[in-house]
C-alpha cells in the first residue's frame, strides 16, 4: 500500500513526481503530497486528501519549483486521509521530509520518548516518528541519520528523505516493502516499483531487505546496514510504457480485458516449444521437482482464485496432491510441510505482505518454495527459490484481469511440465492437449469479439439490473410496512462446478469490488445446502455452465434456481443443447474447448458483468473505494 516516488535531476521535479505518482495511484490513493527543495535551503511542500488530480490542480494554482523532490500516495493504515495525514511529513524545523510505504510498529513509543525530547507531532500516522528520528540523529549527514534512526524502528518500510541541508541527495532504505532505484542520464528516481520509472528509464537496481540507497542526480549507491556498498548490479526492464497507458479504452480494466488473449499468445510463445516447455528463469532443477510429494499454493484475493484453479489442473495432469491456502489463513495455522512439499506463492505484485509471510514460513519448515508473479524483482521472486513470471505487463486497475489469465496460464504450463517430469500423462495425450491449449488465446479473442457484438444488449442488461436493484432497495428501506420487503436481495450469485468454481468466486471477488453490489460465488452442488434459500424473482444467478462432465448437473440447479423464480443467466458452450431451452433471462455462450480449458474462456464474461454493471452504477472502475492494488501491509 502507498507508492512512493522520489526524483533528483536536471528537470523540474514537480511534473514528474505528479507523473510517477500517477503511475503508483494503484498502490492507493486516498491523499497525496510532495516535497520539493528549491535550492535556497527551505523545502516545499504541498499535500491534500484525495486522488493525485486534486493534487495537480493545488500545484497547477501554485507550482513548487526545484530539481529534487519526493512525493507519496496513501492508503491509509494510522489516520484518516487528511491533508494533515498526508505525506511527506516534516520535523520541527522544517529541513527534514519523509515518505514512507509500510507500518512502523513501535510508533507509539518512539512517539512518547521524542515528544518527551520535544517534537511537536502534526498527524496520526505511524509515518511521523520517522522524520522526527532523522532530525534526532542529525548530525550534517541525512543517509547516516537514517542509518541510525532505522535501528529504532520496528515494522516494514519503504522510506525516501531529503533534507534542505543536502541539495540534490535522495536517501531511501527498506524493509519489507518495495524500493527501487531508476538510473537515468543526469537524472536518478526512487520509486516502489518499475512501473513508474520505466518511461524515463529501462535500468534500474532493486533493493534488498536493509539496504539503503543514497542518490544524486550523477550517482547512485546501494549500500547494507553498515554503510557498505553491496556492489548492486544495474537491471534491464522489459516493460514497454504504452502499457501502461489507456490505448483509447475509457478504462484500465477494459483495456486490460482486451489484452488478454494476446498475453497468453506471448506466454505461450515464449515458453511452448512444440511439447517442450521452457521455463528458462525457474533456477529450480529437474532435480529438485521430482522429489515433490504434495504441492501446496497460497495466494490472496484473485491471485487464490488463479491457485484454485490450478489445483484442478495439477491433479488432472499429475499424481500429487495439491492444497491450496489464503495466504493469511496459511501463516497463522500450523502447517505441516517439510521436505517433499513445494510451496507455490501465486501473487501479482509479488509484494502481498500475507503471501510473502507465508512464503517464508513455507522456507523455514525446509518446503521448496516458488513464485509465480507479474512484476519483475519483487520481493516474492527474489526470496522464493524458484521464480516463473507470467509477464502480462504493469496491470493498473485494481480490479485484477489479465494478471489472472497470466497466472492461469504459467500454472497450467507448470502442471503440463510437472506431468512430463512425472511421466503422469500418455505422450500423446500431452500433445493433443498442448495443441489444443495453443488454441485457448483465438478463442478468448472470438469471445471478446462478441462482447463487442453484443455489446448494446449487455449495457441494457446492466440498466435493467440497475433498475431493479434500486426498486428492491426502495422496498426494503419503506416507511410502509405493505411495501416494505423483508430482506435486500438483489445481488449475484454466481454458480460454478468442478474446474470453474474457483472463476465463479473470481466472478463474484470482481463484481464487488467495482460495483460495491453484494455477490457471493458458490459451488453450484452447495446450493442445496443453504444459498437456494436466498433465490427468489430478485437474485441473478450466473451459471458457469460450458460443456464439461457437470454440465448435466447444472441443467439440474438451473432448472431447480428457475422453479423458485430466479434470474439465471448461464454461460454455455457453443452448440449447447440444453440450456437454452429453459429459456435463461440471458444466454452468454463462448466457444467450446476442452473443459480443462474453459476457465481461460468463462472468466472473460464474468470480468465484462462486473465492467458493465459498475460501469451502469457510474463507479469509479479502475480505483474502488477502500482497495488498494498491492496490500503490502498484514
Ligand atoms: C489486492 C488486490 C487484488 C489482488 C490481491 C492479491 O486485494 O486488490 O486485486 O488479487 O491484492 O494481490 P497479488 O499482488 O498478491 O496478486
Amino acid at each position: 500500500m502507498c507508492g512512493i516516488f522520489g526524483y533528483t535531476g536536471h528537470k523540474e521535479a514537480q511534473k514528474l513526481v505528479i507523473q510517477g505518482l500517477k503511475r503508483l495511484e494503484y498502490r492507493g490513493y486516498d491523499s497525496s503530497g510532495l516535497a520539493v527543495q528549491d535550492g535556497f535551503q527551505a523545502l516545499l511542500v504541498e499535500k491534500t486528501s484525495g486522488k493525485i488530480k486534486n493534487l495537480e490542480a493545488l500545484l497547477h494554482r501554485r507550482p513548487l519549483k526545484g530539481r529534487t523532490a519526493i512525493g507519496h500516495t496513501r492508503w491509509a493504515t494510522h489516520g484518516v486521509p487528511s491533508r494533515e495525514n498526508a505525506h511527506p511529513h516534516l520535523d520541527n524545523g522544517g529541513e527534514i521530509a519523509v515518505v514512507h510505504n509500510g507500518i512502523i510498529e513501535n510508533h507509539f513509543d518512539l512517539k512518547e520518548t521524542l515528544k518527551a525530547e520535544g517534537a511537536v507531532f502534526r498527524s496520526e500516522t505511524d509515518t511521523e516518528v520517522i522524520v522526527h528520528l532523522l532530525a534526532k540523529y542529525y548530525k550534517g549527514n541525512l543517509e547516516n541519520a537514517l542509518r541510525r534512526s532505522l535501528k529504532d524502528l520496528k515494522g516494514t518500510y519503504a522510506i525516501a528523505a531529503i533534507c534542505s541541508k543536502e541539495p540534490g541527495k535522495l536517501v531511501g532504505a527498506r524493509r519489507d516493502s518495495p524500493l527501487v532505484v531508476g538510473l537515468g542520464k543526469k537524472e536518478n528516481f526512487l520509486a516502489s516499483d518499475v512501473s513508474a520509472i520505466v518511461e524515463h528509464t529501462d535500468r534500474v537496481m532493486f533493493l534488498e531487505n536493509g539496504e539503503m540507497a543514497v542518490v544524486t542526480k550523477d550517482s547512485a549507491r546501494v549500500v547494507d546496514g553498515a554503510g557498505r556498498p553491496v556492489g548492486r548490479k544495474a537491471v534491464k526492464v522489459d516493460w514497454d510504457i504504452t502499457q501502461a497507458k489507456k490505448g483509447g479504452y475509457p478504462h484500465f480494466m477494459l483495456k486490460e480485458i482486451f489484452e488478454q488473449p494476446g498475453i497468453l499468445t506471448a506466454v505461450l510463445r515464449e515458453r511452448l516449444h512444440g511439447a517442450k516447455i521452457r521455463f528458462d528463469e525457474l533456477k529450480i532443477a529437474p532435480r529438485a521437482f521430482r522429489k515433490v510429494k504434495r504441492i501446496v499454493i497460497i495466494a490472496c484475493g484473485t491471485a487464490y482464485h488463479a491457485g484454485l484453479t490450478a489445483k484442478y489442473v495439477l491433479e488432472e495432469l499429475t499424481d500429487i496432491p495439491v492444497w491450496v491456502d489464503t495466504s493469511s489463513e496459511f501463516r497463522y495455522r500450523n502447517p505441516k510441510l517439510g521436505k517433499g512439499t513445494l510451496v507455490i506463492a501465486v501473487s501479482q505484485s509479488g509484494e502481498t505482505a500475507d503471501t510473502l509471510a507465508g512464503l517464508r514460513e513455507a522456507k523455514a519448515k525446509g518446503a521448496l518454495t516458488l513464485s509465480v508473479c507479474n512484476v519483475l524483482g519483487s520481493s516474492l521472486s527474489r526470496e522464493a527459490q524458484g521464480v516463473l513470471y507470467t509477464h502480462a505487463g504493469p496491470e493498473i486497475a485494481v480490479a485484477s484481469t489479465k494478471a489472472y489469465t497470466a497466472q492461469l496460464a504459467v500454472l497450467y504450463l507448470l502442471a503440463f511440465y510437472l506431468a512430463g517430469l512425472f511421466n503422469s500423462l500418455p505422450q500423446k495425450k500431452r500433445k493433443e492437449l498442448l495443441r489444443e491449449f495453443s488454441r485457448v488465446p483465438f478463442l478468448m479473442q472470438k469471445t471478446l469479439d462478441q462482447y463487442r457484438e453484443d455489446e448494446k444488449e449487455w449495457a441494457e442488461k446492466a440498466r435493467d439490473f440497475n433498475a431493479r436493484y434500486h426498486a428492491q432497495l426502495e422496498k426494503y428501506f419503506s416507511t410502509d410496512p405493505e411495501k416494505r420487503k423483508r430482506s435486500p436481495n438483489g445481488f449475484f450469485l454466481y454458480l460454478g462446478r468442478n474446474i470453474n468454481y474457483p472463476n465463479a468466486l473470481e466472478g463474484a471477488l470482481k463484481l464487488k469490488e467495482i460495483s460495491y453490489i453484494p455477490a457471493e460465488g458458490y459451488p453450484a452442488g452447495e446450493m442445496k445446502h443453504g444459498p437456494i434459500a436466498l433465490i427468489d424473482e430478485n437474485p441473478w444467478v450466473i451459471c458457469l455452465a460450458p460443456q464439461s462432465r457437470t454440465y448435466d448437473k447444472m441443467i439440474s440447479n438451473i432448472q431447480e434456481i428457475k422453479a423458485r423464480g430466479g434470474i439465471v443467466i448461464p454461460i454455455v458452450s457453443e452448440g449447447d443443447s440444453e440450456i437454452h431451452k429453459l429459456q435463461p433471462f440471458y444466454l452468454i455462450r463462448v466457444p467450446k474447448v476442452r473443459e480443462l480449458f474453459s476457465p481461460f474462456l468463462t472468466v472473460l464474461p464474468l470480468q465484462l458483468i462486473a465492467y458493465c454493471v459498475a460501469r451502469e452504477f457510474g463507479e469509479d472502475i479502475d480505483q474502488p473505494r477502500n482497495l488498494a492494488k498491492s496490500v503490502t501491509v498484514e
